[in-house]
């Protein structure tokens, strides 16, 4: 922070207060000291005008998140916006960038507004599980109408100043919004908060309600705001004011607000990753061209590098191009682009090649071709042949040990896994896996290359299945033991998808293919593997030839999309408890949200404890980001942390003692109990 987050100044008769807190001017506690100094000084000051800006290239991003976990220090937001509202001097917003939380809470007090082209508005509060504290939710329905503003604050939706102009939000667009604002004529209208309330809105209430119940299920604030919002038609200012701050305080401290605050700080740290050296890349290459090696193809050309895609002849070459055509058309579908520059963009980006022989020099280049060593090896003794020297390799497997795909390679310091996720274009996540040899600046540059992707990435030793599958695996298993126990696989995932699993562990199953699980179990011998509880009810569905919707059969049947379960499943599972000697016995839901819960924590703990994973957060956010784990739970290790680990530590040895072969404590976890230091702590992370 510099020394003087807020400065003023006089131009004439104009008092310019300047908000410089960088990098975003966010309102932390000095801010808000400071704007009320300032715009006491510039009253006393005699100024006729005040015009409030943000230095830099935002106006004000928001309150400041780390404040959130204490108590709020005065002068509170509320009293600061009060203040601009009441100011016996005309206070005028030049809105220089991005408006959003509580800076556009202070815009919305000024008497009139101006924003430059680039300035973006909004209300994300939600997205951080909280709603508007500072009069957001009264004054904008005052200001644009209640079906307006309900569906800004409800979805957090931030929008560009020319659809601000329209929405009446603000007064002028301009390149210079601080000379505008400073010599505009004043609008003649009362102060937005003294705006008679505006007309109720029923119907968009409803359907605010109705769509933020689909895009954000189980979450509290979008609900709240959307309450807040409809006050604001029926209440005086002082009164929804008052609402809003309760709501505020009360969502603040809560279990959803402190799971989204805790993501969106490691997501920013894992991006931040991105940002600290590393070599650019304009030239990559793509080893294969099918779900995932055409997906990545087209994320980098999104990103505006050239891409060469090798694959095995001519007319899987095509096969390739037709993959990529096919994304490149569902983003004009989607709007996303038009379909000219979708063709020139097809173009002008991107090369296909069956062999080796004509690629031209890349920086980089990520293998995508099925999941067989020998086949992968191959890949990269042809790549090492064919690039520079100083070229980084990368692998996309799921489940082989990188060490072995890097043994043709000559200098095993460039190599390294970059395990995307499907669609690969869509997915943020990317797991950087750090190989035996891989160098700092082949990570730092593979870094960089996620940053702008655009991408989450987090770093993985090398396991079977690196952080996300190791659990996934892990989370199925335990599953599968439920089921041979005496539960059903409907029930399994019902239980799961009521906790807020974005899908059941066996829909999800059927619908990315049971083949790629079974081949890895069948690799690493399961069924007779000492150490393994092993459940053959997943293998023997794979060998009725039932792989999942691809088949129109997995652990379900299908007729046309619709899913119902299966007899013959459930004759499966049920000849599978009778031959282990099983009784079949009820499971409730919560212990099956218990023990499939628990298995992602202690798998996710012991990962830790072998240093596979850095901090308990990247965890969190490769099952966030990849495995459809609850955003507003926070990720297993935050949830754990937050639900105590003293019980998660009861609750392992109590399964450890029924079924020590599917269950053993993971020492972090005593270790954090017994010394009372978090898990944070005990791995060094930042927290
Ligand atoms: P895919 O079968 O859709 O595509 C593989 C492509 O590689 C095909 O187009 C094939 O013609 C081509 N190919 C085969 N041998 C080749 C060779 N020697 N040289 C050049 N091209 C060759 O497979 P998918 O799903 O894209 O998987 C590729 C890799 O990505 C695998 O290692 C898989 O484990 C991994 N992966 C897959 C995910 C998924 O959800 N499908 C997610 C993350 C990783």
């Amino acid at each position: 922070m510099t020394a003087d987050p807020v400065r003023l100044h006089h131009d004439g008769d104009v008092a310019v207060i300047t908000i410089d807190n960088p990098p975003v001017n966010v309102t932390s506690q000095p801010v808000r000291a400071g704007l009320m100094a300032a715009l006491d000084a510039a009253v006393r000051a005699g100024a006729a005008r005040i015009v409030l800006t943000g230095a830099g290239r935002a106006f004000v991003a928001g309150a400041d998140a780390r404040e959130f976990d204490a108590p709020p220090q005065p002068p509170h937001l509320p009293d600061v916006v009060a203040r601009i509202e009441a100011s016996p001097v005309p206070v005028v917003a030049a809105i220089n960038g991005a408006a959003l939380g509580g800076g556009l809470e202070l815009a919305l007090a000024c008497a009139a507004r101006v924003a430059a082209p680039a300035a973006t508005l909004g209300l994300p509060e939600v997205t951080l599980g909280v709603v508007p504290g500072a009069g957001g939710t009264q004054r904008l329905p005052r200001l644009i109408g209640v079906a307006q503003a309900v569906a800004m604050i409800a979805e957090g939706r931030v929008i560009k100043a020319d659809a601000a102009q329209a929405l009446g939000l603000v007064d002028a667009v301009c390149d210079d919004p601080l000379a505008h604002a400073a010599r505009m004529a004043l609008p003649d209208r009362p102060a937005t908060g003294a705006r008679p309330t505006p007309a109720a809105d029923d119907a968009a209430l409803d359907a605010a309600r109705a769509r933020a119940a689909k895009r954000s299920p189980r979450q509290i604030a979008p609900q709240r705001a959307v309450d807040l919002v409809a006050a604001s038609a029926r209440l005086p200012l002082d009164q929804g004011l008052a609402l809003e701050r309760a709501a505020f305080l009360d969502l603040k401290t809560g279990d959803q607000a402190a799971a989204l605050r805790h993501l969106f700080f490691a997501e920013r740290a894992a991006m931040a990753l991105g940002r600290q050296g590393g070599a650019p890349v304009e030239r990559a290459v793509v080893v294969g061209g099918g779900t995932m090696g055409a997906g990545i193809a087209y994320a980098l050309a999104q990103a505006g590098i050239q891409v060469a895609t090798v694959e095995t002849d001519a007319a899987a070459a095509e096969r390739a191009r037709g993959n990529l055509a096919r994304l490149y058309a569902d983003a004009v579908r989607r709007g996303k682009m038009t379909a000219g520059q979708a063709a020139a963009d097809q173009a002008a980006r991107h090369s296909l090649h069956s062999g080796y022989a004509d690629l031209p020099p890349a920086q980089i280049a990520i293998e995508a071709v099925p999941e067989d060593l020998t086949a992968k090896q191959q890949v990269f003794a042809a790549l090492d042949a064919a690039l520079p020297a100083d070229a980084i390799l990368a692998t996309n497997t799921s489940y082989l040990n990188p060490d072995a795909i890097a043994q043709p390679v000559r200098d095993p310091s460039r190599f390294l896994g970059l395990h995307f996720f499907s669609p690969a274009h869509v997915m943020k996540l990317v797991e950087v896996i750090r190989a035996r040899a891989t160098a700092p600046e082949t990570l730092a540059t593979a870094l960089r290359l996620t940053a702008r992707l655009g991408k989450i990435p987090v770093l993985a030793g090398v396991c079977d299945g690196f952080i996300g599958n190791r659990i996934l695996t892990r989370y199925r298993q335990i599953c599968d033991v439920m089921l041979i126990e005496g539960a059903l696989p409907a029930q399994v995932d019902a239980a799961m998808r009521g906790w807020g699993m974005a899908m059941g562990p066996y829909e999800v199953q059927d619908l990315s293919g049971l083949d790629i699980a079974y081949a890895n179990r069948k690799r690493l011998n399961w069924a007779s593997q000492p150490g393994v509880r092993y459940v053959p009810i997943a293998d023997r569905i794979v060998e009725t030839g039932r792989l999942g919707r691809k088949t129109g059969a997995g652990w379900y049947d299908y007729d046309g999309g619709t899913a119902t379960p299966s007899a013959m499943i459930d004759a499966i599972v049920t000849q599978a408890s009778a031959e282990a000697g099983i009784t079949r016995r009820a499971f409730s839901d919560e212990e099956i949200v218990a023990r499939a819960t628990t298995a992602m924590i202690a798998e996710g703990l012991q990962i830790l404890d072998e240093g596979i994973a850095t901090a308990p957060s990247d965890v969190d956010l490769v099952l966030v980001h990849g495995y459809g784990f609850p955003r507003w739970r926070g990720g297993p290790l935050h949830y754990a942390g937050r639900a105590g680990l003293t019980g998660v530590l009861a609750r392992i040895e109590g399964y450890a003692a029924a079924d020590p072969l599917s269950w053993q404590v993971p020492a972090i976890l005593r270790r954090a109990v017994e010394t009372g230091v978090g898990l944070d702590e005990l791995t060094g992370a930042p927290g």
